[in-house]
C-alpha cells in the first residue's frame, strides 16, 4: 500500500522523521520498541525514548521535535472535534437493532468492551465484525482488513464464509484479509500487538479483535499474590490497544468474562460483573453487557458509554451471523 493511502487511514510512517541527523538505524530501533509510526513516537514520553539502545537525550529531543511537526498535539475547537467525529466510521454489527442503539454501530478509533456469560453472542458479533469491516464504508464497513488474536481457541473461519455470503462478498477473499493469531500465554498476547502495530503501517486495518482479554490472564497469574503484577500487565496490555485505536483508526473489540459479584450482591438484580477490574473498565470507551434472551435472541445493554443513555435492545445470532430477531423466533 502507498504511503499516503496509509496516512489517509490515520498513521504517517516512521520513516518520515528520518532527517535532520536522525538515522534509519534510529528508525529500526524505534521499531524494535514498538514504534512504527510518527504518531507513536509524538505520544511516546521522552522518559521512555531515552530506554532505547542508542537513543541520547538530544535524539529524543530532536525526534520529539520533529514528530511533532507532523502530529498535532496542541489544542483544538470543539467544532473541529464535532467535524471529525461526524465523519467517524463505524462498524455495522449485523443487526440494525444493536448498530442503531450504538448509534451507529462499533466506533473505530475506540475500546469497545463486550462481557457476559458463556453463549451469550461475544464470539458470535467478533465473527461478524471480522467480515464488516471489510465492506464498502457506505454498506456500514471499514474497508479494511481485519487482526483477531484468538486466546481461547474459538475461532472459525467457516463461520467467516457463512457471513460473507450473506454480505455477497467471496468467502476465500474475506478469509484472506483476515490475520490470524492464537495466543498461548498473557506475554505472547502483548508480542502479538507490536506484530500488529507493524503490520498496520503495512496494510490498512479497520478492526483489531481480542476474543477473550483476560483469558489467559486468569490462568498465568492465578494466586493472589500475583494481583497487583496481573493489573500492570494488563495495564500496559490497555495502553497499547488505546494506542493502536488513536493512531490507525481502527475498531477495537475485546470480549471479557463475567464472575459473579460477591459484594453488595443483596442489593444487585443481576450480580455479574467483567474480569480485569478498573483497568480495563476505564481504558474501554464503551461497554457493551451481552445477556440470554429466548432461543437465539440476546439481549445488549450498554454499560458504560461517553455519550450513550444506558439502554439496550434484543438482537439474534443466526447461521449467517448477528442479526435481528425474526418474526418467527
Ligand atoms: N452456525 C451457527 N448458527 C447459529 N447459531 C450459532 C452458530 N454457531 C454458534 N451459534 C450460537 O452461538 C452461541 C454461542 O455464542 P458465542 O460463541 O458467541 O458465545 P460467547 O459469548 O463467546 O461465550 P464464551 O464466553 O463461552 O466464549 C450458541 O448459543 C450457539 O448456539
Ligand atoms: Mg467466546
Amino acid at each position: 500500500m502507498a504511503d499516503e493511502e496509509i496516512e489517509r487511514a490515520g498513521a504517517i510512517p516512521i520513516e518520515r522523521l528520518a532527517v535532520n541527523g536522525i538515522t534509519q538505524t534510529d528508525i529500526n530501533r524505534l521499531g524494535e520498541f514498538g514504534l512504527y509510526t510518527v504518531e507513536s513516537v509524538a505520544y511516546t514520553p521522552k522518559k521512555h525514548l531515552l530506554t532505547i539502545k542508542g537513543i541520547s537525550e538530544a535524539k529524543a529531543d530532536k525526534l520529539l521535535s520533529e514528530a511533532s511537526k507532523l502530529v498535532p498535539l496542541g489544542f483544538t475547537t470543539a467544532s473541529d472535534v464535532h467535524q471529525t467525529r461526524s465523519g467517524l466510521i463505524t462498524l455495522t454489527t449485523g443487526s440494525s437493532q444493536l448498530d442503531t442503539l450504538l448509534g451507529g454501530g462499533i466506533e473505530t478509533g475506540a475500546i469497545t468492551e463486550m462481557f457476559g456469560e458463556f453463549r451469550t453472542g461475544k464470539s458470535q458479533l467478533c465473527h461478524t465484525l471480522a467480515v464488516t469491516c471489510q465492506l464498502p464504508i457506505d454498506q456500514g464497513g471499514g474497508e479494511g482488513k481485519c487482526l483477531y488474536i484468538d486466546t481461547e481457541g474459538t475461532f472459525r473461519p467457516e463461520r467467516l464464509h457463512q457471513i460473507a455470503r450473506r454480505y455477497g462478498l467471496n468467502g476465500d477473499e474475506v478469509l484472506d484479509n483476515v490475520a490470524y493469531a492464537r495466543a498461548h500465554n498473557s506475554d505472547h498476547q502483548m508480542q502479538l500487538l507490536q506484530m500488529a502495530a507493524n503490520m498496520m503501517t503495512k496494510s490498512r486495518f479497520s478492526c483489531l479483535i481480542v476474543d477473550s482479554i483476560m483469558a489467559l490472564y486468569r490462568t498465568d497469574y492465578a494466586g493472589r499474590g500475583e494481583l497487583s503484577a496481573r493489573q500492570t500487565h494488563v495495564a500496559k496490555f490497555m495502553r497499547t490497544l488505546q494506542r493502536l485505536a488513536d493512531e490507525f483508526g481502527i475498531a477495537v473489540v475485546i470480549t471479557n468474562q463475567v464472575v459473579a459479584q460477591v459484594d453488595g450482591a443483596v442489593f444487585n438484580p443481576d450480580p455479574k460483573k467483567p474480569i480485569g477490574g478498573n483497568i480495563v473498565a476505564h481504558a474501554s470507551t464503551t461497554r457493551l453487557y451481552f445477556k440470554k434472551g429466548r432461543g437465539v435472541q440476546r439481549i445488549c445493554k450498554i454499560y458504560d458509554s461517553p455519550c450513550l443513555p444506558e439502554s439496550g435492545c434484543v438482537f439474534a445470532i443466526h447461521e449467517d451471523g448477528i442479526g435481528d430477531p425474526k418474526d418467527e423466533e
